[in-house]
C-alpha cells in the first residue's frame, strides 16, 4: 500500500515533522510503501485566481500527481488559533482547483477522491492541537476523502520526543500506531488494485 505522509509545518524543529517521521516508520514496519512529503520543498504561492489564470504553477501540478498516486495519506498538523495552518489550507485549495482546459485535471477532486486519510496533530499545549483536527476533518471530507475515525493528538510535544525524534511514551506510540493501522486497513479494503 502506497502511503503519503506529511506535516503541516515547514519549521526546522517541527514537532509535527517528528510525528510524521514516526508514523512513517510505523507504516513501513507494517509493510507500507511510504513517501515522506516536505511541503517546504514545493514553491506554492498564496492562492490567487488571477495568478492561476496565467497557468497553474508547476509545483502545484507535481503535488496533484503525487497526492493522486497515493491511495492513503497521513497528515500531522499543527494547531494555529484553534485551527490548522494556512500552509495546509493553501496547499489543499490549490490542489483542489481544476486546471481549466486540461482534460486530465479538469476535476476538483481527482487528486483526493476516495483517499483514506489519517489525521494526527502535535502541539506544545495540553490539548495536542486537537482543535486543528476538528477543522481539518471537514475539509478532507469536502475533498471526498475517507477520514479514519481514530486520530491522535500529541500534547506537550516539547517533551514528547527523544533526541532521535521518537515518541518516548509507550501509550503515545500505541495510539499513533493505531491510526496507522486503521488507515492501512481501510485503504486495503477501498483500494484493491
Ligand atoms: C500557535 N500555536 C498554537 N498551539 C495550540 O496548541 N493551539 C493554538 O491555538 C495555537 N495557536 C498558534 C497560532 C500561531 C499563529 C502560531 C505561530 C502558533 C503553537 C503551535 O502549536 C506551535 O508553534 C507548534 O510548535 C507548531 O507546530 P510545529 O511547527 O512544531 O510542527
Amino acid at each position: 500500500m502506497k502511503i503519503l505522509v506529511f506535516a503541516g509545518s515547514t519549521r526546522q524543529g517541527s514537532y509535527n515533522r517528528k510525528l510524521a517521521r514516526e508514523v512513517a516508520a510505523m507504516a513501513r514496519e507494517r509493510g507500507a510503501d511510504v513517501t515522506h512529503l516536505e511541503l517546504g520543498d514545493y514553491d506554492i504561492p498564496m492562492y490567487n485566481a488571477d495568478l492561476e489564470a496565467q497557468g497553474t504553477p508547476a509545483d502545484v501540478m507535481k503535488l496533484k500527481q503525487l497526492f493522486h498516486e497515493h491511495p492513503a495519506w497521513i497528515v500531522c498538523t499543527p494547531e494555529y488559533n484553534a485551527s490548522y495552518p494556512a500552509l495546509v489550507k493553501n496547499t489543499l485549495d490549490w490542489l483542489s482547483s481544476p486546471v481549466k482546459g486540461d482534460p486530465v485535471w479538469n476535476d476538483d477532486f481527482r487528486f483526493s477522491r476516495g483517499k483514506v486519510v489519517g489525521v494526527l496533530s502535535a502541539s506544545p499545549g495540553a490539548l495536542g492541537g486537537i482543535r486543528s483536527q476538528s477543522h481539518l476533518v471537514p475539509l478532507l471530507l469536502n475533498l471526498h476523502c475517507w477520514v479514519a475515525p481514530t486520530t491522535f493528538a500529541v500534547s506537550r510535544a516539547g517533551s514528547a520526543f527523544d533526541a532521535e525524534g521518537h515518541l518516548t511514551d509507550e501509550a503515545s506510540r500505541r495510539r499513533a500506531g493505531a491510526v496507522v493501522e486503521q488507515v492501512l486497513w481501510a485503504a486495503s479494503r477501498l483500494h484493491t488494485s
